[in-house]
């Protein structure tokens, strides 16, 4: 039988080696807003581990279709039809159920619907860009959308990012959060971005880029990629109990 009780215990703390540096010039944004002086470290306080929760009550029945949830009456978003999903999971493996995960995301020629996009590629009059969904007990979460195109951004002389997806996960608790970005398997233009090359670790960057799952493939209609999402996990009550030589 699963373990269902609630852990309350505080979040182990973040690796720093693991995320990238706050300041990493060639990411030319990070200059400014990095910060200046040494990190202090603090211990959770009971707000951001007690919440937030939230329930299915606050989804919209189309939040996690992005091809039809902007979309006119009998119309659909332009682009290749994907499906996005994973588990969410803590430092420890076990899923972490009832967590809200947001996504956004260009549209199939690379541009956002925001006032301040200035890229020139072309709007979708029918995709919007953002959803939402909740896992389920297991962790579990998938969504479907159309594949994101790569856009060029002023940092470098040329800089493009890849195709990529954003996401914003809240946990069991505010300490745990996790906003990130997904990427897809076989993007040349993943090992040039200045961004995704601010992750030092080859190993955390392949963690960030989703491969194609066939498996989870609809056929003639959407192929898959998988993306699992790892949180801070709590440090449990047995570890903090035990015993000292059990
Ligand atoms: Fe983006």
């Amino acid at each position: 039988m699963r373990n269902t009780l609630a852990e309350t215990g505080a979040f182990f703390p973040r690796d720093r080696s693991w995320h990238p540096k706050a300041f990493t010039p060639d990411y030319k944004t990070s200059v400014l807003r990095s910060p200046q002086k040494a990190l202090l470290s603090l211990s959770n306080t009971v707000s951001e581990i007690a919440g937030p929760v939230f329930g299915h009550d606050m989804l919209g029945e189309m939040d996690d279709d992005l091809i039809y949830n902007y979309a006119k009456p009998g119309e659909s978003a332009i682009g290749e039809r994907i499906i996005v999903h994973g588990r969410v999971l803590d430092e420890r493996g076990r899923g972490v159920s009832g967590a809200l995960v947001e996504f956004w995301q260009a549209n199939a020629a690379g541009r956002y619907r925001h006032k301040k996009e200035t890229y020139l590629a072309p709007l979708d009059p029918n995709f919007g860009g953002c959803g939402r969904t909740i896992t389920d007990d297991d962790g579990y979460y998938a969504f479907r959308t159309i594949k994101p195109g790569p856009y060029p951004w002023p940092n470098g002389v040329n800089d493009w990012r890849p195709a990529h997806i954003h996401f914003s996960i809240f946990g069991h608790g505010f300490a745990q959060r996790l906003i990130t970005q997904m990427y897809f398997e076989g993007d040349p233009l993943i090992s040039i971005c200045p961004i995704v090359n601010t992750i030092s670790d080859p190993e955390a960057i392949s963690r960030l880029t989703a491969p194609l799952d066939m498996n989870n493939t609809i056929p003639m209609d959407s192929r898959a990629f998988k993306f699992d999402i790892v949180l801070r996990g709590r440090r449990s009550t047995m570890f903090e109990n035990r015993k000292e030589g059990n």
